[in-house]
């Protein structure tokens, strides 16, 4: 058996927290995939990328993408952008950026080569469950009501809870009305509200699913 766990929902609904503690408890490597979009419009941004030049960007050397023990690092010619990538400005681009189909496409292989058997991998993003990995054992679909996610965000961004509820609404409707990967619940996924548990119990949760899954007697 596959041993992958996806984590998809919606913006804020907790996912890389979840997906963190559950690889710190399974002590299997964490891909947060909205990294790679996160990274890429980075260097857009600062690049003035046009149309033309994000595909053979994403063909050359001057980036890469380490998974360390629970983090997702993103490298742009050898230096680790990682911590830059949190921020409005990014938030925007990567949305409008992830709803491009021909981009999208090119990165599965890329994405689907983190897996090994050995260590196994927990995904996390939008289309791990649907698109990634279709035939992942364990499937987790967060959400939590708008004004929730919301408020989470506020913590880490500088902008005003209004402002930031409208963004967030327009980056919802962008991902799940996308024609291509929209974010949807896989039928069979374990759907959570995450407002609804403390992080201890969500995250336990999950824990004694992938043990019923994974390794059983
Ligand atoms: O999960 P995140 O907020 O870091 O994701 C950043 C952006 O990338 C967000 O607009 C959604 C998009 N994304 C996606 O479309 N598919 C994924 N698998 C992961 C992220």
């Amino acid at each position: 058996m596959e041993k992958i766990i996806t984590v998809d929902g919606l913006a804020s609904s907790g996912k890389s927290t979840l997906s963190y503690r559950l690889s710190k408890r399974l002590r299997w490597p964490w891909f947060s995939t909205g990294v790679l979009y996160r990274g890429m419009a980075y260097v857009a941004l600062k690049e003035k990328f046009k149309e033309k030049d994000y595909l053979p960007f994403f063909k050359s050397k001057d980036w890469r993408i380490e998974l360390t023990p629970f983090k997702s690092l993103f490298f742009y010619k050898d230096i680790d952008i990682s911590s830059q990538l949190y921020c409005e400005e990014i938030d925007e681009k990567a949305s409008f950026l992830s709803a491009s189909p021909s981009y999208r496409k090119a990165l599965i292989p890329f994405q689907r080569d983190f897996y090994s058997a050995e260590k196994g991998l927990i995904l996390e993003g939008r289309d791990c469950g649907t698109i990634l990995f279709p035939s992942a054992p364990l499937k987790v679909f967060l959400t939590a009501p708008e004004k929730k996610r919301a408020e989470r965000r506020k913590k880490e961004r500088t902008k005003s809870l209004s402002s930031i509820l409208k963004a967030q609404r327009q980056r919802d409707e962008r991902d799940q009305g996308r024609y291509f990967a929209p974010l949807i619940q896989a039928q069979e996924a374990l759907c959570l509200d995450s407002s609804s548990h403390t992080i201890d119990n969500l995250v336990q949760i999950v824990y004694e699913k992938a043990q019923e899954i994974f390794f059983k007697k």
